[in-house]
């Protein structure tokens, strides 16, 4: 089953083969069977939000503050309740805490502004405007900074359960609220600063899956029940109950040498998923995993 609302990747999508990507696009590029691509005023809206956000990134001046459309507030209005109701039921405790503790509601689209001094006060991480999917090299020296680049556009409105790409709701619902727990903070910021400081692939590569299979596709087990954790699970309405209930989705315990081998397929969706018990756990394992490599992170 494909489901284009799974197709998020850290950074550029790249063929984790030969690691070879694209560099960091300086114009918004719409992928062909965008669906606001014969909608000029999307498109005129995309292009005014992808100068401002990445001004704001080239000159480090944090998210810029949005005056959101009613179309887009609209479009938040609809896709944010479905989310939230099946995150109420299935998404991790420590998920659910930080999400109310940032009062990221239903109504309004949060201000990455505010949100990120918030986040700066709790666990030192702070949140980066990106205009669009960037480099995995940038990507990673940002989080290996402890900033986190978050998009501010929102999907287009005819399909408002649809992304072809890392939106504000897979970027602010998927992933900001997690960025609260000291541990998952501090998992992210390793990988970062492991995968920006060796110049072998091959790790690159482990670390990248290490990622994909927790921090974008993780699951774990609380009070003996199955929660999500992972962002792209977190923000797709179709992949959170296909993750925990579909007879198609493997399910495995976290296994550290087994999830740097294990190959991902970002463009459909994910029947391949691992359960950690707990983020200090899984903070452990990239501690391990990084002295293993032998990557000389301050
Ligand atoms: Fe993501």
């Amino acid at each position: 089953m494909k489901d284009p609302a799974t197709i998020i990747e850290y950074g550029v999508p790249i063929d984790p083969k030969v690691m070879v990507e694209p560099p960091d696009p300086d114009t918004l590029e719409l992928e062909p069977g965008h669906p606001g691509l014969g909608d000029t005023e999307y498109v005129r809206r995309r292009q005014d939000l992808f100068a401002l956000c990445r001004r704001h990134r080239l000159e480090t001046l944090g998210p810029p503050p949005i005056e959101y459309t009613p179309e887009e507030t609209r479009i938040w209005r609809e896709v944010t309740p479905k989310l939230d109701e099946l995150h109420r039921t299935h998404a991790c405790g420590l998920y659910l805490q930080a999400k109310d503790a940032l009062g990221i509601s239903t109504r309004e689209i949060p201000q990455l502004r505010l949100l990120s001094q918030r986040l700066e006060h709790e666990t030192q991480m702070h949140l980066v405007p990106a205009e669009g999917p960037l480099a995995y090299r940038t990507f990673y020296s940002y989080i290996a900074k402890r900033g986190f680049p978050v998009t501010q556009f929102i999907r287009h409105g005819s399909h408002p359960e649809f992304t072809p790409e890392p939106d504000m709701v897979h970027d602010c619902l998927g992933h900001v609220p997690s960025l609260m727990d000291r541990d998952y903070a501090e998992v992210l910021t390793l990988v970062g600063r492991a995968a920006v400081t060796t110049p072998d692939p091959l790790k690159v590569l482990a670390l990248k899956r290490f990622s994909w299979y927790s921090i974008e596709f993780g699951l774990i087990e609380e009070a003996g029940a199955l929660k999500v954790f992972g962002a792209g699970i977190l923000s797709s309405t179709g992949e959170i109950p296909f993750s925990l209930f579909s007879k198609d989705v493997r399910r495995k315990p976290f296994v550290t040498d087994e999830v740097i081998e294990t190959d991902y397929d970002p463009s459909r969706m994910q029947d391949h998923l691992f359960v950690i018990p707990s983020f200090g756990w899984l903070r452990s394992e990239i501690e391990g995993l990084v002295q293993r490599f032998g990557i000389p992170v301050v």
